[in-house]
């Protein structure tokens, strides 16, 4: 089932210049871009985008890690994109990604992981990630001409 997910390049992605590389990974596997936002997140949006990390020992590493410079926001779209998505970023610590994934080409540490994408397991999640960092009308509707030769 079509499905749009919440993606966003991490301040130190941006920084390595790895935002064309990370794009050019989903547009070739064949999802839809929906949205795209290059911006600043600031503490107010940080803590609602990991408010559920909380209580959590690291947070205020990963509040000061997200917001310590610009991040590439964005929405893809197609069949089950949320979960291929997270199996093209690979796990949380890229130390334990897999080759071939982006955490497990890209990354080193587990506080220095390169992407965000919505949790496939946390119900729910896509909407609200979509919700906090885009306007319903900075989403675009269209067809990719190839669509007809990505599904049967
Ligand atoms: P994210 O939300 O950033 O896409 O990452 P994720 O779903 O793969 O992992 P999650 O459990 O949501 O953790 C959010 C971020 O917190 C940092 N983290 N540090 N020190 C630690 O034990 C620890 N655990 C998680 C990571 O940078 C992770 O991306
Ligand atoms: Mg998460």
């Amino acid at each position: 089932m079509s499905e749009r997910t919440f993606v966003m390049v991490k301040p130190d992605g941006v920084q390595r210049g790895l935002i064309g590389e990370i794009i050019s990974r989903f547009e070739t596997r064949g999802l839809k871009l929906a949205g795209a936002k290059f911006m600043q997140i600031d503490e107010e949006l940080a803590h609602e985008h990991y408010g559920e990390h909380e209580d959590k020992p690291f947070f205020d590493d990963l509040v000061e890690f997200i917001t310590a410079g610009p991040v590439m926001a964005m929405v893809w779209e197609g069949q089950d994109a949320t979960r291929q998505v997270r199996r093209m970023m690979g796990e949380t610590d890229p130390a334990d990604s897999a080759p071939g994934t982006i955490r497990g080409d890209f990354g080193l540490d587990l506080g220095r992981n390169v992407i965000h994408g919505s949790d496939n397991e946390d119900e729910g999640a896509n909407e609200r990630e979509i919700a906090l960092f885009f306007d319903e009308d900075e989403l675009v509707d269209y067809e990719r001409i190839d669509a007809e030769w990505l599904y049967e």
